[in-house]
């Protein structure tokens, strides 16, 4: 049985960072996968599927349903570790929707838990903006990123509310304080 959790929140809120740092901390149980990276090793692997992803990563806008959920399918299954750590996903409902058809149709994957890193618009754009990793850390495309962010999140948060999945974690802290909180958090739905 693989164990899931889902690492959402703003971009700049750290989700990928935090992420990390718990699966290098614990390598013989978590093993961690961002959405973002993955769709962006296609883009630098020069594939034609790499070539439409490009376009809309660059546009900040999301790549579509079934090229998300192809690449998240493929996360979990060469997971090969008990606890898998996923951040930027998911970011609409359909896509919510998708992985919950996912889960009741695999008798192998459970999802403990979906935590989102919470920081103020003001925070996410500076850690943007002063990363500047590709096209898309530009000050427009930022907006939009948030706006495609925000819209979906209320029905997010209320679906996994209702499972009692969602928990909040405060992004402002430090990223020691933040990754030990969400650290225990995992530690403990996980049982590891
Ligand atoms: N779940 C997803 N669905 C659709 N597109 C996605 C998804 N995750 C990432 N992307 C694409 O990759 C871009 C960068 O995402 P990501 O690296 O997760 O940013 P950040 O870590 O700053 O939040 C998004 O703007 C979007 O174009
Ligand atoms: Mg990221």
């Amino acid at each position: 049985m693989k164990k899931l959790f889902l690492i959402i929140g703003a971009p700049g809120s750290g989700k990928t960072t935090d992420a990390q740092l718990i699966a290098e901390r614990n390598p013989d149980k978590v093993v961690h996968y961002s959405t973002g990276d993955l769709l962006r090793a296609e883009v630098a692997s020069g594939s034609e599927l790499g070539q439409t992803i490009k376009s809309y990563i660059d546009n900040g806008n999301l790549v579509p349903l079934e090229i998300v959920i192809d690449t998240i399918k493929k996360a979990i299954e060469e997971a090969d570790r008990e606890v898998v750590l996923i951040d930027g996903f998911p970011r609409s409902v359909e896509q919510m929707e998708a992985l919950d058809q996912m889960l009741k149709n695999s008798g192998d994957i459970q999802l403990l838990g979906v935590i989102e890193v919470v920081v103020s618009d003001e925070t996410a754009k500076e850690r943007v903006l002063g990363r500047g990793r590709g096209a898309d850390d530009r000050e427009e495309v930022f907006y939009n990123r948030m706006k495609v962010f925000k819209e979906p999140l209320p029905a997010i948060e209320q679906f996994y509310t209702a499972q009692n999945k969602l928990i909040k974690v405060d992004g402002e802290r430090t990223i020691e304080e933040i990754v030990a909180d969400i650290e225990k958090i995992i530690k403990e739905k996980a049982q590891i």
